[in-house]
């Protein structure tokens, strides 16, 4: 029914797909920032908006290109519209409008956390809904309950920091460079995670939301106090991130009937220890373990041009107007209950 132009820029990576109804990823391209925030140990967000600015066009002309396609063949333009950092969002979102209006095909403005939660769903055409989505990333850190295309149940977030993120700090404390996730994963394969002892925030609390800022805290003093081999303690970082997200996901599955599988998304996704975690809780549970490749786990922009097709495919005329707004923040389930600890006072 269709093929559809996705664009991603909501963090650092400058992305455009070209992905159809029959799940074929007919082109995609991403430019990474890496380069550009290394120095920082994190993602500038004007340094992002620019690096964004300068590349996206040209991106997408070549993915196009790389298709063998021009602009009035695509049947919609979908780009993320937000959550993110605004200036990227905006830089991409811009763009989309200009090439709608240009072309004269609909656009279809796209909740990143959307993208990812949909994402499984493109890789694996047996995964039905309803599925358990645990959305791990740089920027978020969710169990939601994917009921439908369009209805999604939040049913735990982090009161603080993101899994990502916590992998990154650790990185950043063990001067492992930017970005920090998988170098943490690699050094902690060298490391025994059971060598430092940390604490597992949360665990065993009855709602399952997360919370990392006081195991990030505890990796810190571990290091200074310098009486551990780095490997031992991002092994040890890494298996208690581990055994809390075993932890949480396992209270949210007790919470719900019905899910068809256990799903993971969200850049940590990436992570081999986790998934396999991740697959025992499932199996635990006599549930499938869906998990997308890597490149469909970090930010992309086929998962961004796939829930444009999802949005097709449920509403044929589907189309935003060319003044919708891009929002730094946008909640996927405007329903859920604000946690206390994130920015809520008790
Ligand atoms: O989904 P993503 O590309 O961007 C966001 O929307 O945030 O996720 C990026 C995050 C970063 O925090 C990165 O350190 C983390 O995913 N990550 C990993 C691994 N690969 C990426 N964390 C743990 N282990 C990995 N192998
Ligand atoms: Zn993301």
């Amino acid at each position: 029914m269709g093929i559809v132009l996705g664009i991603e820029s909501s963090c650092d990576e400058t992305a455009a797909a070209l992905v159809d109804s029959q799940r074929r990823i007919l082109a995609q391209r991403i430019a990474s920032q890496d380069e550009e925030h290394r120095p920082f140990g994190g993602v500038v967000p004007e340094i992002a908006a620019r690096a964004h600015a300068d590349r996206l066009a040209p991106l997408i002309e070549a993915t196009l290109a790389d298709a063998g396609m021009r602009l009035d063949e695509v049947d919609a333009i979908a780009a993320t519209a937000g959550p993110g950092l605004i200036g990227g969002v905006m830089v991409g979102l811009v763009t989309a409008k200009a090439l709608a209006m240009a072309s004269g095909k609909p656009l279809i403005a796209v909740n990143h956390l959307e993208g990812h939660a949909l994402s499984p769903r493109l890789a694996d055409p047996a995964l039905q809904y309803p599925y358990l989505l645990l959305l791990v990333s740089g920027g978020h850190c969710q169990v939601l309950l994917v009921e439908a295309y369009g209805r999604y149940r939040r049913l735990a977030t982090t009161i603080d920091d993101a899994l990502g993120e916590a992998f990154d700090k650790t990185a950043k404390i063990l001067d492992l460079g930017y970005p920090g996730g998988p170098a943490v994963e690699r050094l902690a394969r060298q490391g025994n995670p059971r060598a430092v002892p940390l604490p597992r925030p949360l665990v065993g609390s009855g709602e399952p939301h997360f919370s990392f800022a006081g195991l990030k805290s505890a990796v810190l003093r571990a290091k200074q106090a310098g009486q551990c081999s780095d490997a031992d303690l991002a092994a040890s970082f890494q298996q208690a991130a581990i055994d809390c997200v075993i932890d949480r996901t396992r209270i949210a599955l007790a919470s719900i009937s019905g899910a068809s599988a256990l799903v993971v998304a969200g850049g940590v996704a990436a992570n081999q220890a986790m998934r396999a975690a991740l697959q025992a809780l499932a199996a635990e549970h006599g549930l499938p373990f869906v998990a997308p490749p890597l490149q469909l786990c970090t930010d992309n922009a086929a998962m961004i041009a796939w829930a444009g097709v999802e949005r097709l495919a449920s509403d044929a005329s589907a189309a935003d107007p060319l003044d919708i707004a891009a929002r730094p923040r946008w909640p996927l389930d405007p329903e859920a209950a604000p946690v206390r600890g994130a920015g809520v006072k008790a």
